[in-house]
């Protein structure tokens, strides 16, 4: 079966809001995980589109998915856990409580607050993660990028061509992220980023899918600000 993933456990601090976590602000009158989620429902792939939100937002999710009113795919509002991979985790530990346990079921994560999404992307990632095991969704970087391992001196420029940015959706085999997620020792764990490090840490293969520079992520009030001119342009449509 294939479940969509979608992360709303933050508190989105560096957005510097105090009455609201960054997914719930309104973006042309909806909030923002609710454009996210609706592009999760045009792909008729999934069996059910799961979102992992903080504890105390958990019925205002509710609430706010049953307001807009959606059609024939279940979405099941669970609590988040304390970081992204957490939230992950626990969506994984309720997909098996409701459907059980398969070594086919696949997993497409996507941050709530990228709600440019295309759906084609979320298709390409569906497709690459059946096929593959794990997929990241990513765009070619456009800026040089300068690595410092003291945050003083540049300790290497790696080549411009071989680098990417990260984006969302990642993809995955639900019982591989599972198993190499166990077998983690706690300091790895603290170094993890994103669910694809988990992956790349057990020298596990992880295949590309080519994102859309309109997938931008919310994280300061610059980036609310650009996804409001963003709907005014049509950039959504
Ligand atoms: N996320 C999650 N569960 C957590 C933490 C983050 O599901 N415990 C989600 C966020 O809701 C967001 C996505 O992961 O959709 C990307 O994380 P980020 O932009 O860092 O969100 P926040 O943690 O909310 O932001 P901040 O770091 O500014 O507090």
């Amino acid at each position: 079966m294939i479940f969509g993933a979608i992360l709303a456990g933050g508190v989105g601090s560096r957005m510097n809001i105090e009455s609201m976590p960054k997914q719930y602000l309104p973006l042309n009158e909806k909030p923002v995980f609710i454009h996210t989620l609706e592009k999760f429902l045009l792909c008729s792939e999934f069996d059910a589109v799961f979102i992992g939100t903080h504890g105390d937002w958990v019925e205002y999710t509710k609430d706010a998915v049953a307001q807009y009113g959606f059609g024939e795919t279940p979405v099941h509002v669970v609590q988040g856990g304390a970081d992204r991979n957490g939230t992950i985790l626990e969506i994984i530990k309720a997909i098996e409580e409701r459907y059980g346990e398969s070594d086919e079921h696949v997993i497409v994560t996507h941050d709530s607050v990228r709600p440019f999404v295309k759906v084609s992307t979320i298709k390409a990632n569906i497709e690459a993660a059946q096929k593959f095991g794990a997929c990241d969704t990513v765009i070619p970087a456009t800026d040089t990028i300068v690595e410092s391992l003291d945050g003083e001196l540049i300790s290497s420029i790696p080549l411009r061509s071989n680098m990417y940015q990260g984006q969302t959706p990642q993809s995955f085999k639900v019982k591989t992220l599972k198993d190499l997620y166990a077998s983690l020792t706690d300091a790895e764990r603290a170094e993890l980023t994103d669910a694809c490090k988990i992956l790349v840490l057990k020298g596990k293969p992880v295949h590309l899918v080519l994102g859309d520079v309109t997938n931008i992520k919310l994280t300061t009030i610059m980036d609310y600000k650009t996804a409001q001119a963003m709907i005014e342009c049509g950039v959504d449509e």
